[in-house]
């Protein structure tokens, strides 16, 4: 049987994905980020799971006005980085777990989550950035030949008016959660939420951040998801920006790990390009 051995969400900012691959990571501006995530490396360097199941959102690149799924799941053998507008970021190919993607989409479907089969998917920062934080060995991050981990994405709409509830995100973890421990072939797996936290990008309110409510999120993700389940998306843009919505992405994280969690590290820098970036570790209670 699979098991879901621990959950992670951080903040994806494009910004981050540069410089690491500019190598300006230990820069006195960049290098207190990078810093914060080193335990979170070693985090999974030690759970080393077989796969990641990675919450994320494309951001006009894989998908475009023409077609928007509200949830999707990568069913590839594998995903390539995305061309931004300024070429590919210089990261290798995610390997996905088509078997276990399969899986996942007759589970969901079957459990009332009509999920979107996608079978070619190119991944933007949205997906890499994540990866490039948490897989590298200390805090420049740099690309490994190969990703230490398969990766099977799940994307959601978070760009196009009106995106998915917190609590329908937090249900689709739980949906989650129940397909992985009825897969057949013994995997450890570790879920990742990511996006956020408050940012937004343009308008009047462009540089928005609210600490105090990113603060209040990171608390209650281990406490009182049930909170946060039913925080609207007026909510959402009102204190955290237009882009804050981003973070119902870790609702489906914390829904995946069960009721009960303790967390084992959290980060929280401002600023990261326009964001306020964030990162928590949890794991299931024993
Ligand atoms: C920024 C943050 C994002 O989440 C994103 O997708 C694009 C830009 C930023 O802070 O610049
Ligand atoms: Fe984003």
């Amino acid at each position: 049987m699979a098991r879901i051995v621990g959950g992670l969400a951080t903040s994806h900012v494009p910004a981050v994905g540069a410089a690491i691959d500019l190598g300006k990571t230990q820069t006195d501006h960049w290098k207190p980020l990078f810093d914060g995530y080193v335990p979170a490396q070693e985090w999974l360097a030690r759970v080393d799971p077989d796969v990641i199941v990675l919450v994320y959102n494309d951001h006009a690149t894989a998908f475009s006005l023409e077609i928007i799924p509200t949830f999707g799941i990568g069913v590839a053998e594998n995903f390539p980085p995305a061309d931004e507008g300024w070429g590919p970021r210089p990261v290798p190919t995610v390997d996905g777990h088509a078997e276990l993607a399969w899986h996942l989409s007759e589970s969901l479907i079957l459990d009332e989550f009509d999920i979107t089969m996608i079978n070619e998917m190119p991944v933007d920062h949205g997906l890499t950035v994540p990866l490039s934080l948490t897989c590298g060995k200390d805090s420049r991050c740099e690309a490994p030949e190969q990703w230490p981990h398969r990766v099977v994405p799940i994307s959601v709409n978070v760009v196009q008016y009106p995106p998915p509830t917190g609590k329908r995100c937090y249900d689709l973890g739980r949906a989650i959660r129940k397909a992985v421990e009825a897969y057949h072939e013994d995997l450890d797996i570790v879920v990742y939420g990511t996006g956020g936290m408050s940012h937004q990008l343009h308008g009047e309110r462009a540089g928005l951040i609210n600490s105090k409510w990113d603060t209040a999120f990171l608390d209650d993700l281990t406490r009182d998801p049930e909170r946060l389940k039913s925080i609207p998306f007026l909510e959402y843009v009102r204190e955290t920006g237009a882009e804050g919505i981003e973070l119902v992405m870790w609702l489906i994280m914390r829904g995946a790990l069960g009721d009960d969690v303790s967390e084992i590290y959290r980060h929280y820098h401002i600023p990261a390009s326009n964001t306020a970036s964030g990162l928590i570790v949890l794991e299931p209670a024993a």
